[in-house]
């Protein structure tokens, strides 16, 4: 095992954070680790915004579904889907793009551009002792902060990343097994007893959390999100800002 396994293993995400502010050098460090991410076709189809203004922390902790410690963080990171840049590029060098950018596959290819960044700057903010938390309650008030942030057609938040100094820590979660994740040369159907036991085994570790015998488990948790959130609003916000529409 080497230091940078060690870290990937280590995280937890962090929903409580001391005062303190990530500085100038440490934001750009962070978002140089997240540009050095692979993108698609080098499109770079992401963009980062990073939340200064206290009034705008607080209302973005709001819209993104009442989560107070958001405005608590070191620093606030909205990942963008960005498909805008290259549409501007595209009328530079005067190549007709729209029909690639408003389909599906480009919404796709935005948010995984996005995601792959934020993962390398939660590797960075990890491995320099701080702690995050993803917010994908963002998608909650997709509306609502996309006006907030003044965010172009072809642009729209994937969700807001939560840095900061760790004022305290949850306990690691644990992941289901390899065997049950991982399957070899094709999908097997077969992997429910593994699920099953594992999910009987986050029985012992909601109930460590809790310092009480918890009837708790992990399906109820994934399931229930599944179930609670819906947000049948995103196609048409997609579409009104002229993505996703075949
Ligand atoms: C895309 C994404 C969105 C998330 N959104 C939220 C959120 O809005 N609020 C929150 O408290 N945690 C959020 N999380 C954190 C997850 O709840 C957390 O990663 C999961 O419970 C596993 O816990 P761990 O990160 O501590 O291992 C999000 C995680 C991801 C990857």
């Amino acid at each position: 095992m080497n230091q940078t396994i060690e870290t990937i293993l280590n995280h937890k995400s962090v929903r409580a954070f001391k005062n303190i502010s990530l500085n100038e050098t440490q934001i750009e460090q962070l978002v140089e680790a997240g540009q050095a991410a692979s993108t698609a076709s080098y499109q770079q189809s992401y963009s980062i915004i990073g939340v200064t203004d206290p009034i705008i922390k607080g209302k973005i902790a709001k819209y993104a579904g009442n989560q107070p410690f958001i405005e608590d963080s070191g620093h606030l990171l909205i990942f963008c889907a960005d498909l805008y840049r290259n549409k501007l590029m595209s009328e530079e060098l005067d190549i007709d793009i729209e029909k690639t950018i408003q389909g599906v596959d480009a919404t796709i290819v935005g948010a995984v551009d996005a995601s792959l960044a934020a993962q390398n700057v939660v590797i960075a903010a990890e491995s320099l002792g701080m702690g995050v938390c993803y917010i994908g309650g963002v998608r909650d008030g997709i509306i609502e902060i996309s006006d907030l942030l003044e965010l172009p057609d072809y642009v729209y938040p994937v969700f807001g990343l939560a840095v900061g100094y760790p004022s305290e820590e949850n306990d690691k979660k644990p992941r289901i097994p390899f065997e049950g994740i991982y399957h070899e040369n094709k999908y097997k159907l077969d992997k429910m007893d593994v699920i099953k036991q594992y999910n009987k085994d986050t029985k012992t570790y909601y109930s460590l959390r809790s310092g009480e015998l918890s009837d708790r488990a992990w399906a109820k948790t994934a399931v229930s999100s599944l179930n609670r959130l819906p947000r049948t609003f995103i196609k048409d916000f997609l579409n009104k800002r002229g993505l996703s529409k075949h």
